[in-house]
C-alpha cells in the first residue's frame, strides 16, 4: 500500500486535514502527526517529528505545512536525507518530482493558490523521476550535507 506523512502547525490544520482525507480516497495509508486545533504549536518541532517518522521507512513521501510553508520546508531541508519542496503551481509540482527527486512537499494554509492544492499533489504523485544528470546533481546537493 502507498504510504505518506503528514503534519502541520497551526496555520494549516485544515488544509492538513483535506490533504489527508484526499490521499485516504486515493488509496494512500496516511500517518497524521498532527497537530490538530488552533493552539500554536513551533512548526521546526513539527518538520523534524515528520522527517523522523519518514525516515523510519515505508513512506512514499511526506507533507508538510504550516502558515506559510516556509518554516516546516526550511527546517525540514536541514535534516539528512530529506528534499523537501514547497509547491505553487503544476509545474513546481511536477519539477520537483522529475528533477529534483522531492522526498517531502510543502504547502501554506494561509495562501491563496491559483491552482488547488490536489491537483498539485497528483501532478507530484504522477510525476516519475527523470533520473540522468539529474542523478548527479541530486548526489551533488546530498553531498553538502555531508561537508557543511
Ligand atoms: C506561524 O504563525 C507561522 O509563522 C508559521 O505557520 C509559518 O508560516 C512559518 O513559516
Amino acid at each position: 500500500m502507498k504510504k505518506i506523512v503528514i503534519a502541520s502547525d497551526h496555520g494549516a490544520v485544515d488544509l492538513k486535514n483535506d490533504i489527508a482525507d484526499f490521499l485516504r480516497k486515493n488509496n494512500f495509508e496516511v500517518t497524521d502527526i498532527g497537530t490538530e486545533g488552533p493552539a500554536a504549536v513551533d512548526y521546526p518541532d513539527i518538520a523534524l517529528a515528520a522527517c523522523n517518522e519518514f525516515k523510519k521507512g515505508g513512506y512514499d513521501f511526506g507533507v508538510l505545512l504550516c502558515g506559510t510553508g516556509i518554516g516546516v520546508t526550511i527546517a525540514a531541508n536541514k535534516v539528512k536525507g530529506i528534499r523537501c519542496a514547497l509547491l505553487f503551481d503544476l509545474y513546481s509540482a511536477e519539477m520537483a518530482r522529475a528533477h529534483n527527486n522531492a522526498n517531502f512537499i510543502a504547502f501554506g494554509g494561509r495562501i491563496k493558490y491559483a491552482v488547488g492544492v490536489h491537483e498539485m499533489i497528483e501532478k507530484f504523485i504522477g510525476t516519475s523521476f527523470e533520473g540522468g544528470r539529474h542523478e548527479r546533481r541530486i548526489a551533488k546537493m546530498m553531498a553538502i550535507e555531508q561537508e557543511c
